[in-house]
C-alpha cells in the first residue's frame, strides 16, 4: 500500500505534544509490513535547518500563494515538505508567535497543508502517483479530505482525532481564499455554528474516522464539543473507531536510555529506579530521601490536564504527609506556571518545578519518579502514563479516555498482581487526594509496590499492534 500521512508535527523534527510522538513512530512501524509510507509536513524554519537538502517535486500556485513541494528521505522515511517561506519560515512554535497568539494567517497556513496533501495524493509527485490512503491528523490537516472530495479524487481518506477540543475554527469569509466550493459551506459539510471548521471537514469528508483510544471514541460520540451528533452518526455507519497509541521503543526504553543516570530493565528496576530517583532529587535540590514517594508530572499546563485541582490536592497532601515529594516539568498557562513555582518556593526540599520544554529532562523525570501523575479532565490517549508503565513509574490517572484503557488501578486491598497504577474518577481535589492516599498505602508496602511495578513494566504498548489495526482499517476501505 502507498500511504500518505498529513500532519503538523513529527518528533523529533517539530513537537509540541503527543501528536508529534505518534507521527514520529507510527509511519516507521507501518513501513515494517512493506508499505510505502510517507508524511507531508510544512517546511517550518526548524525543519529547514534540520533537513536542508531536498528534491523539488512540484511548483504550484496554491491557496497559500506560491509554494514548492519538496521531498527528502528522513531516517528512511519519505517526507514531503511544503516550502512556502512566507507562511512557515518563522521562529519557534508551529501555531503561534512570541506573543502566544495564534498566527492570523493559520487559516491558509494549515489550509495549504490539507491542499498540498490532497495534491500529492492526486498525483502531484510524478514518481509516486498511486496513493491508496491519505491519512490526516487533527484539525491542521482536516481539509485534506475536503479537497479530495472537491476535486473528485478517488483516494481513500482516514482522519484521526488526537484532540477534539481543538477544532480549527475560522471566519466564513476565508472560504474563497481556501479555493473550496461554496456548497461545502453548509451543515452537511464543513460549516460549524457559523464558521469554517477544519476539524469538521475531516470528520465529514473522510471515509473513516479514528481516535486514539476506544474509550475516547465512546466519549466523543456522547459529548464531543458539538460534534457528537455527527460522530454518533458516523459510528452507527461503522465509520468511527478507537485505536490505542503505542510507545516508540527507540525513544522510550529504560534499558537503553542515554538520558538516565542508570539504565535498567524490569529485573533490575529496584536498584535502577533508586539511582535515578537520587539523581532527580539532586537535580531539583530535593531532600534525598529514598523513602519519600516522589510523584512526577510532564505535561502541558492546561485545563485539560487537571493541573488546577492537582495544585489544590498537592497543597493538602504536602501539608499532611512529609513523605510526599513532587517534581514537575511543564509549561502552558502563565497562572498555573506561577502557582506551581509558588508551591516549589513553599516546599523547597519536597517540590521541584521546571517551567519550560525539555525533552531530556522529561526522560529523567519519568526514569526517576515513583509515580507519574496524569489527572486529566479528558485525555484522548495520553502518552506519559504509557512511558510511566514502561519505566516502572506507576501512573496515577483519572478514569477517562486512553487513561482508562491503559492503566489498571490498584483497588487498595488486592495482592497487586494485576494492577499497574492508581485510578480515580471525579475531576476534583478530594478524589485526587484519596488516590494519593491509596498510592501512599501501596508505597508503604515494598513487596506490593514491587509487584505493581513488575506488572506495569510487563505491559506491551508496542506500535506494531496499532500499525496492524490501521492496516485492517485501510484494507476495509480499499
Ligand atoms: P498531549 O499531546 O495532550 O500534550 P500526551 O501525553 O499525548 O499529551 O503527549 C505529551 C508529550 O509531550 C509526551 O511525549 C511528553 O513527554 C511531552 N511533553 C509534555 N510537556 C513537556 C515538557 N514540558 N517538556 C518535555 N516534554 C513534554
Ligand atoms: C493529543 C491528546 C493526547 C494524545 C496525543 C497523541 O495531544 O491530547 O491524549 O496522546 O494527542 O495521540
Amino acid at each position: 500500500m502507498n500511504i500518505l500521512h498529513a500532519a503538523s508535527e513529527l518528533y523529533p523534527l517539530i513537537k509540541t505534544g503527543g501528536l508529534a510522538d505518534v507521527l514520529g513512530a507510527l509511519p516507521f512501524a507501518q513501513r515494517q509490513s512493506g508499505d510505502d509510507v510517507r508524511v507531508i509536513l510544512p517546511y517550518y524554519r526548524t525543519i529547514r535547518h534540520q533537513i536542508p537538502y531536498t528534491a523539488e517535486v512540484a511548483r504550484c500556485d496554491t491557496p497559500g500563494g506560491y509554494a514548492v513541494i519538496r521531498y527528502a528521505e528522513y531516517r528512511g522515511l519519505g517526507l514531503y515538505l511544503i516550502d512556502a517561506p512566507h507562511l512557515y519560515d518563522r521562529e519557534g512554535n508551529p501555531y503561534y508567535g512570541a506573543d502566544y497568539r495564534d498566527y492570523a494567517d493559520n487559516v491558509v497556513r494549515f489550509g495549504l497543508l490539507g491542499w498540498a496533501a490532497a495534491a500529492v495524493a492526486a498525483g502531484a509527485d510524478p514518481f509516486w502517483n498511486r496513493v491508496d490512503v491519505l491519512h490526516a491528523h487533527d484539525w491542521q490537516a482536516g481539509l485534506a479530505a475536503a479537497y479530495l472530495k472537491a476535486w473528485d479524487v478517488p483516494v481513500k481518506s482516514v482522519f484521526t482525532i488526537h484532540n477534539i477540543a481543538y477544532q480549527g475554527l475560522f471566519n466564513a469569509k476565508h472560504l474563497s481564499e481556501l479555493w473550496l466550493p461554496q456548497h461545502m459551506y453548509q451543515i452537511e459539510g464543513l460549516e460549524f455554528r457559523g464558521e469554517i471548521s477544519f476539524l469538521k471537514a475531516g470528520l465529514y469528508y473522510s471515509d473513516h474516522i479514528t481516535t486514539v483510544s476506544p474509550t475516547y471514541a465512546q466519549e466523543i460520540a456522547v459529548s464531543g464539543y458539538g460534534m457528537e451528533g455527527l460522530l454518533k452518526l458516523r459510528r452507527s455507519q461503522g465509520r468511527l473507531s478507537g485505536m490505542l497509541n503505542g510507545v516508540d521503543e527507540a525513544v522510550w526504553n529504560p534499558a537503553a536510555d542515554a538520558e538516565l543516570a542508570v539504565a535498567y530493565d524490569a529485573e533490575h528496576a529496584s536498584e535502577g529506579k533508586a539511582a535515578n530517583k537520587t539523581a532527580l532529587q539532586r537535580h531539583f535540590g530535593l531532600h534525598q530521601d529514598a523513602d519519600a514517594m516522589l510523584c512526577v508530572m510532564v505535561s502541558r499546563l492546561t485545563e485539560q490536564k487537571g493541573a488546577d485541582f492537582l495544585l489544590e490536592a498537592l497543597q493538602t497532601k504536602l501539608a499532611e504527609d512529609p513523605k510526599m515529594q513532587f517534581a514537575l516539568l511543564g509549561s502552558g498557562s502563565p497562572e498555573l506556571e506561577q502557582a506551581f513555582l509558588q508551591l516549589a518556593a513553599a516546599y523547597p526540599e519536597r517540590v521541584g518545578v521546571h517551567i519550560g520544554y525539555d525533552e531530556k529532562l522529561a526522560h529523567r523525570l519519568i526514569g526517576g519518579g515513583d509515580v507519574i501523575l496524569v489527572p486529566s479532565r479528558f485525555e484522548p490517549c495520553g502518552l506519559t502514563q504509557l512511558y510511566g508503565l514502561k519505566y516502572g513509574t506507576l501512573p496515577l490517572v483519572r478514569r477517562t479516555g486512553g487513561l482508562a484503557d491503559t492503566v489498571a488501578g490498584w483497588d487498595g486491598v488486592s495482592d497487586g498482581l494485576d494492577a499497574t497504577g492508581f485510578v480515580f474518577d471525579k475531576a476534583d481535589a478530594a478524589a485526587l487526594e484519596s488516590a494519593f492516599n491509596t498510592a501512599l498505602a501501596a508505597w508503604a508496602d515494598k513487596a506490593l509496590w514491587d509487584r505493581l511495578r513488575r506488572c506495569a513494566m510487563a505491559q506491551d504498548f508496542g506500535w506494531l499492534r496499532a500499525a496492524d489495526s490501521y492496516r485492517i482499517c485501510y484494507e476495509s476501505l480499499i
